[in-house]
């Protein structure tokens, strides 16, 4: 309907700018895949003008997503660090504890893939590799994004990614008697750069998961030398910042300090900001709250441009055709209130990783 609508307002004039702004919210899911979404780009561009369409993906105006801009951005202490000199792997996990109730109609079409990955787990990633915006305006910092999706390398299907669903997905009312699809997936990817050559981004979602968590872990690179190597507990655990997404939003640093009376024992500390302690609980609005009011402000940034749903697209796209193909990782299964299946911690293991969740309250 998004064609129909557009191409309607346009017939009544009401797209006209010459008396004022007019703007379309779109909301996702933009496409079904790279060929779909191209087509509706093209069917907006007949009637719109790019700046004219905000493109919702409601985890952009979440406030720890948000902030990860001013936190990369004006503080000096983390871009130097923020590179594959220093880090050892990035991790995104978005899970939900909820099942897909009754939304099966719609899921079942959909998956994790297009649910999720397309656009929510692909914007916290650009948003974490992207280089520094030359300005805080919404093309510079677009641009940066677009930038990290073209670099994105073709993901290795076989090896990189785990597919599976949870016990009890196939016979939920709406599901097809022969779905595949998946509502957990688990993928590495790598970005061809200067800043990240080498370094996994695992990146990982499902429903009916143990909790509902989103975050993004920075896991740093280990000291090159265990000076305190003859001590009773020594282990020099890598430094991790988790950026805690919510469901309490905020940012943990994990460090290894001094257990006290003893020589030089180590063991992890944390540094914790929690928003509703600095800011109080009702400090932060709906995601749509914020979205709403910079669409009518005209503010662009917090929303998705045409080219960057495209570029997203074309990485998640192979992807699902992989998954077509014989040589596709099996459909796992998971029982529901875990943290997925085991196919994802051997996965992730296979280059000497681990999931780490950092945010506190994990069981
Ligand atoms: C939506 C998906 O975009 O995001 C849902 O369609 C998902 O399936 C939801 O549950 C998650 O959003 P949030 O804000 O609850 O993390």
């Amino acid at each position: 309907v998004f064609d129909e609508i557009a191409h309607s307002l346009h017939e009544c004039g009401l797209l006209n700018e010459s008396e004022g702004y007019r703007r379309v919210v779109v909301e996702k899911p933009f496409g079904y895949d790279l060929a779909s979404a191209q087509l509706l780009n093209q069917q907006l561009h007949a009637v719109l003008d790019e700046s004219q369409i905000y493109r919702i993906d409601h985890y952009l105006a979440k406030e720890t997503v948000q902030n990860l801009q001013v936190f990369r951005f004006a503080n000096t202490i983390f871009e130097p660090l923020w590179n594959r000199n220093y880090i050892e792997s990035v991790q995104i996990t978005a899970a939900e504890s909820v099942d897909v109730g009754h939304r099966a109609g719609y899921y079942d079409g959909s998956g994790v893939m297009r649910d999720m990955f397309q656009n929510h787990l692909l914007q916290l990633l650009s948003l974490v590799a992207m280089e520094p915006p030359s300005s805080f305006q919404a093309n510079a910092i677009r641009n940066e994004k677009v930038k990290v999706f073209g670099s994105v390398r073709p993901v290795d299907v076989v090896n990189d990614t785990v597919r599976a669903r949870y016990d009890g997905y196939a016979s939920t009312e709406g599901v097809r008697a022969d779905s595949t699809t998946p509502t957990y997936a688990a993928v590495r990817l790598f970005i061809d750069n200067w800043r990240w050559q080498g370094v996994p981004f695992y990146l990982r979602s499902g429903k009916a998961l143990k909790e509902k968590t989103t975050e993004i872990t920075i896991q740093f690179k280990r000291p090159p030398y265990n000076m305190f190597s003859g001590q009773n507990d020594s282990t020099m655990r890598s430094n991790i910042l988790s950026i805690c997404v919510q469901p309490d939003e905020g940012m943990h640093l994990r460090m290894e300090a001094k257990v006290p009376d003893t020589s030089a024992d180590l063991h992890p500390v944390e540094f914790e900001f929690h928003y509703k302690d600095t800011f109080g609980e009702d400090a932060i609005p709906e995601a749509y709250e914020r979205l709403l009011l910079e669409a009518l402000a005209g503010d662009a940034s917090l929303f998705t441009r045409g080219d960057s749903i495209e570029l997203a697209w074309g990485i998640i796209d192979p992807i699902l055709a992989g998954w077509q193909q014989e040589d596709a990782p099996p459909l796992e299964t998971y029982t529901k209130d875990s943290w997925g299946p085991a196919a994802a911690e051997q996965m992730i293991a296979a280059l000497g990783h681990e999931w780490l969740l950092g945010c506190g309250g994990h069981a």
